[in-house]
């Protein structure tokens, strides 16, 4: 995994998945029959072998902690609630500038000390041939949860702001950015070797509009991680930003499935990696196609060096078991 990320030679393409460990294995269902999303997330032990377990089930090739994008707002100002079946809701959205100058400077990372713990006991347990990959939002997707109060279709509250009040929007995006810095780098103090930046809604932007209002803060929340170890920069829904994302830091740009892997590695530039890119709704289909479509995006990156196999955003609930384990074995070449 590592030497991919450096586009160094590999003797087969390393595989992990963007939520390997959630809802669709039955053993972190029993886990979460006993314990609540953010207790988990705050109780390291617990996170950590939540990761260890997912790891030796599937045989990946790199453990992402066990945490959530949402946690790094609290200590932000941000009154953060995962409600039952409803995803996160942030119960304080940030509508207009007088919110923005109320959303508090992140200077303390110990108050997020319970995932550098995370970091510190998933590392601890695993293999040392496993990475453990560090990760946080980036300012984009993290400014558009304070402002919509939970996750949205259009991101209309989002757009209102920056499109009517400029200063306010970037003001709180390099705020944001700086929180995220800060705290990647503290996962890599603790021991994470590789971090991951997921932008994971800025798709509904056009290009000149993530050049104008977020490169420069995705900029900042990776230069520093990137000064110490690989990162992946993975965003969604819109193959356009390719080359922004590009341009704002990743040593692996993260392909979703809206493009073909050759073609989107062509505009990414074959001097960085790429991550992806299975459609994760394939999944669901039957083990031969599963086998299939996996052997097809292998094939586009034509084993040159530097392709590390996940799908194109993250697993589902209710993807069926057998076709996670299928993929993994076709990336194997079992
Ligand atoms: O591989 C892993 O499982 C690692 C942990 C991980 C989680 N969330 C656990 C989680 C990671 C890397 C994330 C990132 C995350 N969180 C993203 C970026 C990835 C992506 O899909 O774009 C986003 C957008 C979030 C925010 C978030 N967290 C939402 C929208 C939701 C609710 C929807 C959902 O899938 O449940 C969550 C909750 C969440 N994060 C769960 C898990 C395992 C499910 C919570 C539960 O157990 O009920």
């Amino acid at each position: 995994m590592l030497r991919a990320c450096r586009l160094e030679p590999v003797e087969r393409t390393p595989v992990w998945l963007m939520r390997q460990a959630g809802r669709y294995l039955p053993e972190y269902r029993a886990i979460r029959d006993t314990v609540g999303f953010m207790e988990l997330c705050k109780t390291p032990r617990l996170a950590a072998e939540v990761m260890i377990a997912t790891v030796h089930r599937l045989g990946v090739d790199a453990a992402i902690i066990f945490s959530d994008l949402l946690p790094i707002l609290e200590p932000m100002g941000l009154d953060l609630e995962f409600a039952q079946g409803e995803g996160p809701v942030i119960h304080n959205p940030v509508r207009t500038a007088a919110d923005v100058a109320r959303v508090r400077e992140l200077t303390d990372i110990d108050q997020l000390g319970f995932v550098m713990d995370t970091v510190r006991a998933t590392r601890a347990g695993l293999d040392a041939s496993i990475p453990v990959i560090g990760f946080a939002g980036a300012p984009f997707t993290l400014a558009g949860y304070c402002i919509e109060g939970g996750t949205s279709k259009a991101w209309l509250h989002t757009k209102s702001l920056m499109y009517t009040h400029e200063s306010a929007w970037h003001d709180l995006a390099d705020r944001i950015a700086r929180a995220v810095s800060l705290y990647l780098v503290a996962q890599i103090d603790a021991g994470a070797e590789i971090v991951q930046v997921f932008d994971s809604w800025v798709g509904c932007l056009s290009p000149d509009d993530y050049r104008r209002y977020v490169l420069p803060h995705s900029r900042t929340a990776i230069a520093a991680a990137a000064k110490r170890v690989p990162t992946i920069h993975f965003a969604t829904g819109n193959p356009a930003l390719l080359p922004l994302l590009r341009e704002a830091g990743g040593s692996v740009i993260g392909i979703d499935w809206r493009i073909d892997l050759d073609a989107a590695w062509k505009i990414v530039g074959h001097d960085r990696a790429v991550q992806g890119n299975l459609d994760p709704a394939v999944l669901f289909a039957d083990r031969d196609t599963v086998r299939r479509r996996t052997q097809e995006i292998l094939a586009r990156a034509a084993g040159r060096p530097g392709h590390i196999f996940n799908l194109g955003h993250g697993i589902m609930p209710h993807t069926p078991v057998e076709n996670v384990l299928e993929l993994i074995a076709t990336v194997k070449g079992g």
